[in-house]
């Protein structure tokens, strides 16, 4: 496994430094180094992007990144949840994969993911688990406990229907 990949490392992959020699006014090379990803080479998410001088060109198409290659088990509670029955992927919501540092289970960044496109009205926010949350309590309620993180399911009926119970 380990020559396999480190020949075909030798064959293709571009020293991430090449890479952030002109892409580093969207891409700090700091931020990028302390992410999640930052041992990762940009190859191993960017895969087409082998050829500098192709590249160069624009003549290599770029697809989007195949999160799924690496994590299988986030791709397939996601995979029949209601984001992706609307078209909500991966880097809807990780907008910031280049610069990504662990949540280590905080809840109040996933309220503040969720919110993003959720809770307009502040119920949540203003409700007795919103409030906690907000103040450090882990114990308290957030957006996932309730929903899942992935694994989201539409809640069926009208909106109109509903009442908030958060
Ligand atoms: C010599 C300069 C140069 C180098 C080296 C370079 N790029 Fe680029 N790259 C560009 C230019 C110019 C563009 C097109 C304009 C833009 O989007 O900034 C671009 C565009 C991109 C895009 C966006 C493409 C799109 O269609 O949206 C990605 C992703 C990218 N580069 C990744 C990489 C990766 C990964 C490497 C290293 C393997 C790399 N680049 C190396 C100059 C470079
Ligand atoms: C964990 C996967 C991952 C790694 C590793 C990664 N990228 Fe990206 N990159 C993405 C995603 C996702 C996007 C958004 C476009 C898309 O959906 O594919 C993106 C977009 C880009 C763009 C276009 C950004 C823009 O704002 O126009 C550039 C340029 C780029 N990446 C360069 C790099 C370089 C240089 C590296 C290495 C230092 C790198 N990426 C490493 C996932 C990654
Ligand atoms: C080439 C493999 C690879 C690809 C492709 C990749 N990742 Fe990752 N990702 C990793 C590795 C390795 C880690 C660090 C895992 C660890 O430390 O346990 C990670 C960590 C993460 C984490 C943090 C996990 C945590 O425990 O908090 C998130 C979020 C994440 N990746 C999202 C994405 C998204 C979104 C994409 C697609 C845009 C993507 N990744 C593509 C390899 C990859
Ligand atoms: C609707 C928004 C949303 C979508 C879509 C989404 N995620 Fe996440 N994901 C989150 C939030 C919020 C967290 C927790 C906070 C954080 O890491 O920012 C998270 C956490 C993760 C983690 C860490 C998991 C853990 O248990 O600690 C990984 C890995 C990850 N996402 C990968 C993915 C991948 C791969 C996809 C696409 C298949 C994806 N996510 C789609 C919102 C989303
Ligand atoms: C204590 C559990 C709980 C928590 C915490 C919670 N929800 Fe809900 N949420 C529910 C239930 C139950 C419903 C369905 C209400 C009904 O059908 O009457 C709902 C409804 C929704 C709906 C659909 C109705 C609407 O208002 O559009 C969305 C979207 C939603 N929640 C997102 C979120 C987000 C985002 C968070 C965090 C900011 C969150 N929820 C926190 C339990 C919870
Ligand atoms: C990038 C925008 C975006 C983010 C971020 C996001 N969602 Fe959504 N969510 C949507 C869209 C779009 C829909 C489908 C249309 C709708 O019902 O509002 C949806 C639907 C839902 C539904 C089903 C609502 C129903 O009426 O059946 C729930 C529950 C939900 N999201 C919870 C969450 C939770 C929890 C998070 C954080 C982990 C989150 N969302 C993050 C865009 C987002």
């Amino acid at each position: 496994m380990q020559s396999q990949s480190l020949s075909a490392a030798q064959e293709m992959a571009i020293d991430p430094a090449t890479c952030l020699g002109c892409h580093s006014n969207k891409i700090s090379a700091a931020a990028f180094g302390d992410s999640v990803h930052g041992k990762n080479g940009c190859n191993s998410c960017h895969i087409q992007l082998t050829n500098l001088p192709m590249h160069m060109k624009g003549e290599v198409v770029v697809e989007k990144v195949h999160c799924e290659r690496c994590h299988k088990k986030e791709t397939s509670e996601h995979y029949s949840s209601v984001h992706a029955h609307k078209d909500i992927m991966c880097a809807d919501c990780h907008t910031d994969v280049h610069t990504h540092r662990y949540w280590k289970q905080d809840k109040r960044v996933v309220v503040a993911k969720c919110i993003q496109c959720h809770d307009e009205e502040a119920i949540y926010q203003k409700s007795i688990h919103g409030t906690a949350v907000a103040a450090g309590n882990q114990d308290s309620a957030a957006c996932n406990d309730c929903h899942n993180l992935h694994d989201i399911k539409s809640l069926g009926g009208s909106r109109s229907d509903r009442k908030s119970v958060v």
